[in-house]
């Protein structure tokens, strides 16, 4: 639906043309949010001086021309030639009945591959995995829904040399071993042992290097031990997932060993197209314009010195498999900011070997970190009590704390199940409602905090509207009654409602979560204003349905935006 800043901007580019004599599509309004009235139009200080008129004389002839029986009420010229624009409340009242809140727009959009999550086999999450899990399942909910297709991929790190320890650790402990169970619920107990005999005996290690090697040959036996060891690993990811109401699933797995067979013919080609040479005894290429500190180009390892691929090689076989099998419009990339430099000379050597079009643009999600109390990287690891599953369980245990205290649920089961959403709520929208890309605090306190940018408040705002329709009851209201917005509290929560749809697509394109973040606080805030200022059911029963009706659109939107980022509305709380 049309935003409102859209509806307005469409008859300001037709005054604005009709003066100019000019075509209405090649003028920009230059619409902006005002201080002091709902929007104003700038466009007159630079078009005036650009066809001979002063900035004042062309506005004043603009609001002239602008007709006062659509969106717009009233125009005046302010300054040195803005135009302060009033909305029509009638418009929008008119408006919000109309207004539908889909489950999902038509899927006309672009074929989008979302690579997020990503975390590493055998390895614990941690805190930054736990960052481009939300952030980019956020995104993946929220690109879909403005119409994209939209696929996931979920590139583990199921490959590498610190396979030869763990396979020989596993082989140590015997078929079937607890220890293996064990690893779904702490992955890291499992690579500490393998490593502190690694480094303590120099027999293991030789034996641990040498499983490398068979491993990379196909090796039949080490394969299945291999196998097993990522099958507990992906139990682990599922658990994390589920907890979290997280979207992915084992059918986005692709991990970096799916890419094996494609990386002696990722190495042989570009050796052919004259984009590789050796260097130091490792194949090497340097895209155009990466140098290193010294100004001499930088190189992308794509062999090693001892035959092995790494990272780079699976991640050019990746955005190959990307623009062909899945024959991807734009490939999103939900990683921390510290790789931004491997993605771009791997994206650059795509391109020159033309296996990345220009039809197919790359997009790199920049994850900042997430620091502790002491602003320090926050690392979680098991040992110190900080493990990801440690502290999605304190933040249920405050919810639950916070629940109980308030006991406005009887039932145990339904309080459990609002204080997971809400702790779940806590920590996806700290993580939401930030810039992606900027660090933040990790403060389990601040998160789950009743007021201010927090999940739980937006949460709250939803458990208070139902609340409404609950006590309105059986009372009997016409929900198809006209929204009358008289009071003042009424009418700005209608016309930020009215934003949501385009500043939700508009978050979606520009993989931004929280600029939704943002509106949502908005509508919830200005929700509390409403409720706060007049009566609803008290009121008499015109003034009632038509405030019930704006109660109505109001949780649509705050359902739906929560949705959009993964966060679910309690009933009650
Ligand atoms: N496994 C990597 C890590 O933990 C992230 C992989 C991101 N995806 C990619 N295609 N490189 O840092």
């Amino acid at each position: 639906m049309e935003s409102p800043t859209a509806a307005v901007a469409s008859v300001a580019a037709h005054a604005i043309a009709e003066v100019l004599g000019v075509e209405p599509a090649t003028v920009d309004p230059v619409i902006r949010e005002s201080r002091f009235a709902d929007l104003q139009s700038n466009a007159a200080l630079s078009l005036g001086p650009a066809h001979g008129l002063r900035p004042r004389d062309l506005a004043q002839q603009v609001v002239e021309r602008i007709p006062v029986d659509g969106p717009i009420a009233r125009a005046e010229v302010t300054g040195p030639g803005y135009v302060n624009l009033e909305l029509s409340t009638e418009w929008i009242a008119e408006r919000l009945s109309s207004l539908a809140v889909p489950e999902r727009h038509d899927a006309t959009g672009r074929r989008i591959v979302i690579d997020y999550s990503s975390p590493n086999v055998a390895k614990e999450m941690h805190v930054g995995h736990l960052r481009t899990t939300v952030v980019g399942d956020a995104l993946a909910r929220m690109l879909e829904w403005s119409g994209h297709t939209v696929i996931r991929q979920n590139h583990i790190g199921d490959w590498g040399t610190p396979f030869g320890m763990l396979i020989e650790h596993s082989i140590d402990l015997g078929l079937g071993s607890a220890e293996l169970d064990r690893m779904a619920h702490d992955p890291n107990a499992f690579y500490r042992a393998a490593r502190a005999k690694f480094d303590a005996s120099p027999a293991f290690a030789e034996r641990a290097r040498r499983r490398v090697v068979l491993l990379q040959a196909g090796d039949a036996a080490t394969l299945e031990r291999w196998a097993e060891l990522v099958d507990a690993s992906k139990a682990y990811f599922r658990r994390v997932y589920a907890s979290l109401d997280v979207s992915l699933t084992d059918e986005h797995l692709a991990g970096e060993s799916s890419y094996n067979d494609e990386l002696a013919g990722i190495c042989a080609e570009l050796e052919a197209l004259g984009l590789a040479r050796v260097s130091d005894g490792a194949l090497c290429a340097f895209p155009e314009g990466f140098t290193g500190r010294d100004g001499a180009p930088a190189p992308l390892i794509i062999r090693k010195r001892d035959g092995g691929y790494g990272y780079a090689t699976t991640d050019l076989a990746t955005i190959r498999y990307r623009v062909t099998a899945l024959r991807a419009d734009q490939a999103v990339y939900v990683i921390g900011e510290p790789q931004a430099t491997h993605l771009e000379m791997v994206w650059a050597v795509a391109r020159e070997a033309g296996w990345l079009p220009p039809t197919t643009a790359t997009v790199h999600v920049k994850i900042g970190n997430v620091v502790g109390a002491d602003n320090k990287l926050l690392r979680t690891r098991s040992g110190d009590g900080a493990t990801l599953a440690g502290l999605i369980d304190e933040a249920y245990r405050r919810a639950a704390a916070a629940t109980d205290r308030e006991h406005a649920i009887e039932d145990d089961d339904e309080r459990g199940r609002a204080a997971r959403a809400v702790a779940i709520g806590a920590i996806k929208y700290a993580d939401l409602s930030v810039p992606h890309d900027t660090g933040y605090m990790f403060d389990l306190d601040r998160m789950l905090a009743p007021v201010g940018n927090t999940g739980p408040y937006l949460q709250y705002a939803v458990t208070r509207v139902r609340s409404v329709f609950s006590h309105a009851g059986s009372k009997g209201h016409d929900p198809n009654a006209a929204i009358a917005l008289d009071p003042p509290e009424a009418r700005e929560l209608a016309l930020l409602l009215l934003h949501f749809d385009a500043t939700a697509r508009a978050a979606a394109e520009s993989f931004e979560p929280h600029r939704l973040c943002a509106l949502l606080h908005q509508v919830a805030k200005r929700f509390a204003a409403f409720y706060d200022a007049v009566p609803i059911l008290r009121a008499d029963p015109t003034d009632r349905d038509a405030r019930l009706r704006l109660c109505r659109q109001t949780e649509a939107v705050l359902v739906r935006g929560l949705d959009l980022l993964g966060i679910s509305a309690p009933l009650r709380m």
